[in-house]
């Protein structure tokens, strides 16, 4: 089974495909990492993102500035530029196409990388409740920021995955829509689980 998560930013993709993977006991790739690695490879070694994204090693994903805005925001402006789509596609590809069956989460999961996926998520939630779940986090990891600044660096990022040419932001037409503007963590993996479910899957193990 290949479950495909799409959505914006801080819409709570990320803890879904988390809990979703463990529950199903699939791998999961969080593709966004993958960008945010293009990125700040990029802007720190001065090479050209398409190159950089050629030779990206698992150990450039294990960096902890990743996290940072500042990677998110360098990762949206790589992410517009086709030869590092290009060169990131095989990756993903063979990623959702072990015999496990795996949980992908990013922007274009069920548009491009795995279009004939059985199970597509859009989760989305309204840009404030976004904004207040980003500020939240980082304030948690010790960020001084000011929630109109989350919110216009944020509008920023929508506004470019969105609007760009290759692989925009959009949600797949078989996706289920999920907004969880007024639901916790557990309230969206509920959600999603009831409609994997009703799709005819359910979890192995005990
Ligand atoms: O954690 P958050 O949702 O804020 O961002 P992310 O998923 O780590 O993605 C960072 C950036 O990478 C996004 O703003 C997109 O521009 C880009 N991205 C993409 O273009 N395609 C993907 N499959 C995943 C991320």
């Amino acid at each position: 089974m290949v479950i495909a998560i799409d959505g914006p930013s801080a819409a709570g993709k990320g803890t879904l495909a988390r809990r979703l993977a463990a529950h199903f006991r699939l791998p999961h790739l969080d593709t966004g990492l993958l960008y945010r690695a293009v990125g700040l490879g990029a802007e720190k070694s001065g090479r050209p993102a398409g190159e950089v994204a050629t030779d990206l090693q698992p150990t450039d994903l294990a960096d902890p500035d990743l996290r940072t805005d500042q990677a998110g925001q360098a990762a949206s402006k790589v992410a517009a530029l086709p030869e590092v789509r290009v060169n990131l596609l095989n990756f993903q590809k063979k990623f959702a196409a072990q015999a496990s069956g795996a949980v992908l989460d990013g922007r274009d999961i069920g548009t491009v990388i795995c279009p004939d996926a059985p199970v597509k998520l859009f989760v989305t939630a309204s840009p404030e409740a976004r904004a207040e779940r980003r500020y939240q986090e980082l304030r948690e990891r010790g960020v001084d920021t000011i929630k109109p600044r989350v919110l216009a660096e944020m509008a920023e990022r929508d506004r470019r995955d969105s609007e760009r040419a290759a692989a925009p932001l959009r949600a797949a037409p078989d996706a289920f829509l999920l907004d969880t503007s007024d639901m916790d963590a557990d309230a969206a993996f509920a959600a999603a689980l009831a409609f994997i479910e009703r799709k005819g899957f359910r979890s192995s193990g005990p």
